[in-house]
């Protein structure tokens, strides 16, 4: 079973990451389980120019650091979208990767083609956040759900922190870094 970590911070080993890291740790349980990081701030991701080019091949025409992140999202079991919020969003990190799957929304709603979907392979949000803001994880939300369906992955589950804001906030919080260990041993039960 192989876990995808799509890293949209930024901040190295900030709150996400480390969160992130705790959830990989819960997962790593499982005997069977192989699990890859990509941190995007360390590509060279151009954003979509929305150039209809996918419309007709349903891949896209700009060769860059994302050619080969396609083909690891189609051979992952389970993929986990980790990001800040930023502007009641996710990160541009995040989101420049996300505009990217044009190119499979142009698969699955243009050419027609369903993808793994008898295997029920899902995708979860893991965000943090500065504010305790009741709505703060909406608009990020909205955009996973969105981007999963384009990828045929079923939407399965969020881990949402608010209140974390200086870098390292995060590991002073124990009960949630518990809390993310028994999220990565959770899903990857249900996978
Ligand atoms: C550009 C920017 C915009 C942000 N916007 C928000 C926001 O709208 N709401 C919020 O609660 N926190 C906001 N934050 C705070 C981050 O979401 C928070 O510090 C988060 O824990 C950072 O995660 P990281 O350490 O993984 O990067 C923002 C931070 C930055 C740098």
């Amino acid at each position: 079973m192989h876990t995808l970590i799509i890293l949209g911070s930024p901040r190295k080993n900030g709150n996400s990451e480390t969160l992130a890291q705790a959830v990989a740790d819960g997962i790593l349980q499982h005997p069977h389980a192989t699990l890859e990081f990509i941190r995007l701030n360390d590509l060279k991701i151009s954003p979509c120019q929305g150039c209809g080019g996918c419309n007709k091949t349903s891949t896209c025409v700009i060769d860059d650091d994302m050619t080969p992140l396609y083909e690891k999202v189609d051979a992952c079991d389970q993929l986990i979208l980790v990001s800040p919020i930023y502007f009641y969003g996710l990160s541009a990190q995040s989101k420049i990767f996300i505009d990217r799957f044009q190119a499979r929304w142009a698969r699955k709603y243009l050419a027609n083609i369903r993808f793994r979907m008898d295997e029920q392979r899902k995708g979860y949000l893991l965000a943090t956040a500065a504010t305790e803001g009741k709505k703060v994880f909406d608009g990020a939300l909205l955009t996973a759900r969105t981007f999963l369906d384009a990828i045929d992955l079923e939407f399965g589950d969020s881990l949402l922190v608010r209140g974390v804001d200086q870098r390292g906030a995060v590991k002073k919080r124990n009960e949630i870094l518990e809390q993310a260990t028994a999220f990565g041993k959770e899903i990857l039960k249900d996978a």
